[in-house]
């Protein structure tokens, strides 16, 4: 005879912020992306960050903040990270699997917003490594082709295949069902590397101040009359790019400010 006690088994309490884990993608041994998802409390506009992570050794989430790769309007929530082999966290959130759990704290915040942008005719998005996630966002936004003529992103990354996960996204929005006849042909993708050849190379501000990048695309120059930036990388690029912008009449917006040029760090190391 065989008999169940139910009454006496632990069941593990479930964290009040955690999420299933729908989706698990990995490009490189250095990138991954996963979906996870939606609390149906968390409005988001496209563009913001939250913070995510997993339960730490000392039972308290480990978290850290992580752009919302997805638009507002998915019904799941998508993200774009690095895996640092002894950080914290992403040494652990790289060996995720569909149906574990993640801690997500759902309250968003940020500036790569268009709200923080005063009215233009192009967007420039400039990113380098996961810096890209907010963009994967914005270029899936309805709204972003409602308020801007022309938007061109760009992504800098070490390797060609670093830019995986950008150009699968880019370049399969035009055939979209939901976001396809937005983008149409108003979105331009500008991929290059620095430590490998490839048809664009170089880092972007090189690229910008040569004005070759101008040059491929065949647009015109920054107009701060007509062109808003959006930008995410590292400190150092962002700081880099701040300062050919400034030199160029652009202005640093906020929320509480809307103007010409945004930034946001990247989720770097850790
Ligand atoms: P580089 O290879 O010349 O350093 P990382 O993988 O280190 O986060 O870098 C991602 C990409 O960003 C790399 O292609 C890197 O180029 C580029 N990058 C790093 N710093 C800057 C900067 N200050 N300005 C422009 N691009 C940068």
């Amino acid at each position: 005879m065989t008999q169940t006690i139910l009454a006496d088994t632990p069941v593990a309490e479930r964290h009040p912020d955690a999420q299933t884990v729908t989706a698990v993608t990995h490009y490189t041994d250095r990138l991954f992306s996963f979906r996870v998802e939606r609390p149906q409390s968390l409005r988001f506009r496209s563009g913001e960050f939250v913070m995510i992570g997993l339960i730490g050794e000392n039972g308290k989430p480990l978290l850290r903040a992580y752009s919302i790769a997805s638009p507002a309007w998915d019904d799941e929530l998508e993200f774009y990270s690095i895996k640092v082999p002894d950080g914290p966290l992403t040494s652990r959130l790289q060996n995720i699997k569909v149906g574990d759990d993640i801690i997500l704290k759902t309250k968003p915040v940020g500036t790569l917003v268009l709200d923080a942008l005063i009215p233009g005719k192009r967007l420039f998005m400039l990113s380098t490594g996961t810096g890209f996630a907010p963009f994967a966002s914005l270029t899936r936004d309805p709204e972003t082709y409602e308020k801007f003529d022309q938007v061109i992103v760009t992504h800098t990354c070490r390797d060609v295949a670093e830019l995986d996960y950008s150009k699968q996204l880019v370049t399969s929005l035009p055939d979209d069902p939901l976001i396809g006849e937005f983008v149409g042909d108003n979105l331009l993708y500008y991929p290059t590397t620095t430590r490998e050849p490839s048809e664009n190379q170089g880092r972007i501000t090189t690229l910008i101040e040569s004005g070759k990048m101008f040059e491929d695309l065949g647009i015109e120059g920054l107009n701060p009359e007509t062109d808003r930036v959006m930008l995410c990388g590292s400190m150092a690029f962002n700081v880099d790019v701040r300062t050919i912008l400034e030199a160029n009449g652009f202005e640093e917006g906020a929320n509480s400010k809307p103007a010409t040029f945004v930034l946001e760090k990247a989720f770097v190391g850790e």
